[in-house]
């Protein structure tokens, strides 16, 4: 059965590793020699909460998260996010400054794609503080309405104290990433930020979490993310929260604020320690499975190297068949993310994308169309995908130049 497995390059949910699946398959049985299986357990037995700690334990030494931080785990995925921090940060904002009026009071938004877009148009939608858009990354692409990469430090326009700073590290849809390396023009503006107290910079992960290093994560207010993509399946979402950003919401709902969800309220989640009601336990535990085996075979450090070679290779025949017109790459040199790589294939007929597809399909490979918001091609490189996986598909991309021979099914 596992020899009929396709490889699975779809933006999430996603390939999760094989070994994994299988330890995963005992523990639905039985889980740790309990005799009950994972998604059975009572997620307060000592089993449970032990895993839950090693999970916890994993992500903050893997990726080196300091202990002004704490990691909690919720439900609601990196949407459900998209509202808790409005209302944690604009709690934390109400508790610092109870004067000011919601037009005083600003939220800024970085826009390079259509999940940082979605998260701005939530935060308009709950009110409480003007929204403000740092940049906007369509007015400096070369169509002026596309979203094609991270656009030129001196275009981001902070405000001076915002109640938050959100940005998404990597456009799922759009395959925009800003740049891991600082002297990158196509990096996060840190030195821009209003400079004293702490900032309240929040960061969608979800679709590069665990896959490298996170830079200035001390900086960092709060960092979310689904599990659905580097780490485990849908339904478990993680964040990294700085201690001063777990505030009392109701306090601040005293004050004026808008009262938070009990759910959402990162305060209590983090006193019940991720458990105030039930966690989504079999997430959790294959979640625990990823993290050991990262763990196994060198932690971040090794998943940073193979994924950026495996994103250096795709580019790379991307880059060499766009110069003989084969392929368009739709976000420009620099801004390219390492996770999804979006492009459109340009000859061989107006189905030449459905050809495309269909011959990748015939080869095992699959998940490959682009989101449908923006048609054209995605490939998605997920932690899972190995390098050798990788190389097939890049044989196939190289190769891609005669379909003739790949006839469209009706
Ligand atoms: C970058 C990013 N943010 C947010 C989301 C929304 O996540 P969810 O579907 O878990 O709500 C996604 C989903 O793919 C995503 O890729």
């Amino acid at each position: 059965m596992v020899n009929q497995r396709a490889v699975n390059f779809g933006a999430g949910p996603s390939a999760l590793p094989e070994s994994v699946l299988e330890e995963a398959c005992k523990g639905l049985l039985n889980f740790q020699g309990t005799g009950i299986g994972i998604a059975e357990i009572s997620h307060r037995s000592k089993e449970f909460t032990s895993l839950l700690a090693d999970l916890e334990n994993n992500i903050r030494t893997q990726l080196d998260v300091p202990l002004t931080h704490k990691i909690i785990f919720t439900q609601g995925g990196g949407t459900g996010q998209f509202s808790a921090v409005v209302l944690n940060m604009l709690a934390r904002h109400r508790l610092l400054h109870p004067n000011l009026s919601d037009e005083q009071r600003v939220m800024d938004y970085v826009l390079t794609g259509s999940w940082s877009k979605k998260a701005a148009a939530e935060a308009k939608r709950l009110g409480g503080a003007s929204v403000h858009t740092v940049v906007d990354a369509r007015t400096k692409s070369i169509d002026s309405k596309s979203f094609d990469g991270i656009p030129a430090h001196a275009d981001f326009d902070f405000s001076v104290d915002p109640a938050l700073i959100y940005y998404c590290e990597n456009e799922t849809v759009d395959g925009v990433q800003f740049s891991n390396d600082e002297t990158s023009p196509a990096s996060f503006p840190f030195h821009l930020l209003p400079t004293g107290g702490l900032w309240p910079l929040v960061a969608d992960y979800s679709s590069s979490f665990m896959s490298r290093k996170i830079p200035r994560i001390a900086d960092h207010a709060v960092i979310f993310a689904g599990a659905q993509k580097n780490v485990g399946p849908a339904g478990l979402t993680i964040l990294i929260v700085r201690q001063d950003c777990i505030v009392d919401v109701d306090a601040a709902a005293q004050l004026g604020a808008t009262p938070v969800p009990i759910t959402m309220s990162y305060k209590t989640i983090a006193d019940a320690g991720s458990l105030y009601n039930t966690p989504s336990t079999l997430s959790i535990y294959i979640a625990h499975l990823v993290l050991e085996r990262s763990k196994k075979l060198g932690g971040i450090e090794y998943f940073e190297s193979v994924n950026k070679r495996k994103a250096q290779r795709v580019y790379a025949a991307l880059r060499e068949g766009a110069d003989r017109g084969f392929y368009h790459l739709k976000v420009k040199e620099g801004s390219g993310s390492w996770m999804n790589i979006v492009f459109n294939v340009l000859k061989n007929g107006d189905d030449a994308e459905s050809k495309f597809l269909i011959g990748a399909e015939a080869l095992g490979m699959k998940g490959l169309k682009g989101h449908r918001s923006v048609g054209g091609i995605r490939i998605s490189l997920y932690n899972a995908i190995t390098e050798e996986q990788t190389d097939n598909l890049v044989a196939y991309i190289k190769g891609w130049t005669t379909p003739e021979s790949i006839t469209l099914s009706s």
